[in-house]
């Protein structure tokens, strides 16, 4: 349980905050948020913080059981009222399963995406309280890291006019469009790179203008606009994850960001001195304020590594755990000051890559950790509940007549059929 940032006297939540936060959660499987499936709905909260949520899944073994769990407990305690959170599981009806089932479909149909962004897809974005700190090396270290482990990876650099992923992934290619096959609508084609079994798809401004003086002019007037673009109007297809390099300090891009993409969670990177210790804190908080998640803290520039194996801490020591700690999230990694690092970025040669040394490990283990533990991807292949409902619609149908004459047809799904 994350402790509240903030020790003032706290409010605890209402039903329709915690209903809120709850619409941030997506059952992968089925692409909606789990209220408007009618999966989950807040049962309780207690006059000293602890909420009550229940959960009905679609069917009771359901694999997603564990994630769909750790993201509402995650994501309701980024409430700063919520001291805890419990939930009662339950198991669906069949015809409560066949409403909702049918509700995804209605919706997978009907509504039309507020992003390109796969519902499967994990959302990641690095953030910090200042500049500098190595959010964007982090960013195209992790993403390739990722991919290398098979999977693929969007990248996208919501730095906007500060843009530095097109040069840490060597990649100068003016962006194209195509047009939508289903729509006709123009779509932006993300630049791509293969990295060991996976992809990166990429998009920056930096593709779009010609040199930093013209993306300069974007400030402000395009900032959240941009953003938009490239999370509606970019044909990412499909995406295991997709890893937002943000821009320095918190703001529009954030609250943009925790409009339209509000399953979000959020990396925060500090070095190892207090003082970006203590502005990473605004970070995290800010993030809490738009009620994102934080996934874990990454303390880069940790202690420099010489040939002789003697350890230098230039920027002090401890500021990752502390920030950590501080916010309540665990400490993913410490990743050294290295001139490889550094190298790798001008060079488009991210180390995580193909690089050696202390940095380069340290990059991979963060990543192995990201999707064996933190966030792993969505393995739709385990999902259950479409093969139920596949089995419900493929029930006993009876077809008979009525008196006027109407003809009534009855499914009766396989479920309802004891010992069928
Ligand atoms: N672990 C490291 N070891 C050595 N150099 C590093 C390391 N991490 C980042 N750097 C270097 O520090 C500089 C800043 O890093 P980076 O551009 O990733 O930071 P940033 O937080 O994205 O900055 P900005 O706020 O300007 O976007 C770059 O030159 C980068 O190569
Ligand atoms: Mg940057």
């Amino acid at each position: 349980m994350t402790p509240p940032l903030v020790s003032a006297a706290v409010v605890p939540p209402s039903v329709d905050d915690v209903t809120d936060l709850l619409r941030a959660v997506i059952d992968p499987e089925l692409g909606s948020d789990v209220v408007d499936l009618g999966m989950a709905s807040c049962r309780s909260i207690s006059s000293d913080g602890f909420v009550v949520v229940d959960v009905k899944l679609t069917i009771g073994g359901c694999p997603l059981r564990a994630q769909i769990k750790k993201d509402i407990e995650t994501r309701v305690a980024t409430h700063p009222g919520v001291r805890g959170v419990k939930i009662e599981w339950g198991e669906m009806t069949s015809e409560e399963r066949s409403a909702t089932m049918a509700k995804a479909r209605w919706n997978a149909r009907e509504k039309a995406p507020d992003t390109a962004i796969p519902a499967t897809t994990r959302v990641l974005a690095v953030s910090s309280g200042k500049g500098g700190v190595g959010k964007s090396s982090v960013t195209v270290n992790l993403a390739a890291a990722i991919a290398a482990q098979g999977y693929t990876v969007g990248v996208l650099d919501a730095d906007i006019w500060g843009f530095s992923v097109p040069r840490m992934l060597g990649l100068d290619q003016r962006l194209e469009a195509e047009a939508d096959p289903d729509t006709g609508r123009p779509r932006i084609r993300p630049n791509t790179r293969v990295v060991g079994d996976g992809l990166l798809k990429v998009v920056s401004t930096g593709f779009l203008v010609d040199d930093e003086g013209t993306a300069l002019m974007w400030r402000g007037l395009m900032l959240t606009k941009a953003l938009e673009q490239f999370l509606r109007d970019v044909a990412w297809g499909e995406l295991d994850y997709l890893v937002i390099d943000m821009p320095p300090g918190t703001g529009d891009v954030q609250m943009g960001l925790a409009r339209m993409l509000p399953r979000t969670d959020m990396i925060i990177v500090t070095t190892p001195a207090v003082s970006a210790q203590k502005v990473a804190i605004r970070a995290a908080d800010m993030a809490r304020r738009s009620f994102l998640r934080i996934a874990g803290v990454i303390e880069n520039m940790s202690e420099f590594v010489c040939d002789h194996g003697e350890r230098y801490p230039l920027f002090g020591r401890g500021g990752g755990q502390a920030l950590a700690d501080e916010i309540g999230v665990p400490l993913l990694g410490q990743i050294p000051l290295e001139p490889h690092v550094a190298a790798g970025s001008d060079s488009g040669e991210p180390v995580a890559v193909a690089g050696s040394g202390p940095a380069a490990v340290a990059f991979r283990s963060i990543a192995h950790q990201l999707v064996t533990e933190t966030i792993p991807p969505v393995q739709m292949s385990q999902c259950s509940a479409r093969r139920a409902d596949d089995a419900d619609q493929r029930g006993f149908t009876e077809v008979s007549v009525g008196a006027d004459g109407v003809v009534i047809e009855s499914v009766t799904p396989v479920s309802l059929r004891g010992g069928q």
